[in-house]
């Protein structure tokens, strides 16, 4: 089966929307250092462009999960498949992701974050897929609200391709 992609974010409406969020979180934390979680490989594109965009302090960490369950539905059990190098504790961390869809994966991954004892702690997604929302989970920097399509680029992929695209598709299938 073909697959053909259908733009429905251009890159530049993506990028001007990653410099909004960069000045909001400059903004909301004036005189402080942030955090940034990043969950691969997914939320990396995205992460790198955000940094560059916040004037205050920024560090880094990442960590990489798998859900169990199929490939098209998370379970919410997370399994952590690379952890953080540093803590938490007395941090202001944001965590950074490319796309918050039934929400088992985040509500769960930020009750464990939680646990580590952070100053705060935020959720930054580049997208947001609420028809599909399972489990609440509270966002507080949010890129842009899609309808319930299966996108790929700037980091999301369809079987680890695309992720690459500068700009978010819809997978389209011929036939
Ligand atoms: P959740 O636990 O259902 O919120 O799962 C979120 C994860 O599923 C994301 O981090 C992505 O890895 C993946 N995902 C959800 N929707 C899409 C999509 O439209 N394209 C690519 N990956 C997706
Ligand atoms: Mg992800």
């Amino acid at each position: 089966m073909a697959e053909r992609i259908r733009v429905m974010l251009t890159e530049q409406e993506v990028n001007e929307k990653i410099r909004e969020i960069g000045r909001q979180i400059s903004r909301d934390y004036e005189g402080r250092q942030v955090h940034l979680v990043c969950v691969l490989k997914g939320g990396s594109f995205f992460m790198c462009e955000l940094a560059k965009r916040i004037t205050v302090p920024v560090s880094l960490d990442f960590m990489s999960v798998s859900s169990y369950g199929s490939e098209t539905k998370s379970s919410g059990v997370v399994r952590i498949v690379k952890d953080l190098d540093e803590p938490l504790k007395d941090r202001d961390v944001i965590v950074v992701e490319d796309i918050v869809d039934s929400g088992r994966t985040l509500s769960y991954l930020m009750d464990m974050l939680k646990d580590r004892g952070p100053k705060s702690l935020r959720l930054c997604t580049l997208l947001d897929k609420p028809d599909r929302r399972v489990v609440d989970v509270h966002v507080d920097y949010t890129g842009f609200q899609i309808p319930d399509e299966f996108v790929v680029g700037y980091g999301l992929d369809y079987d680890q391709k695309y992720r690459n695209l500068p700009y978010i598709g819809v997978v389209e299938f011929d036939g």
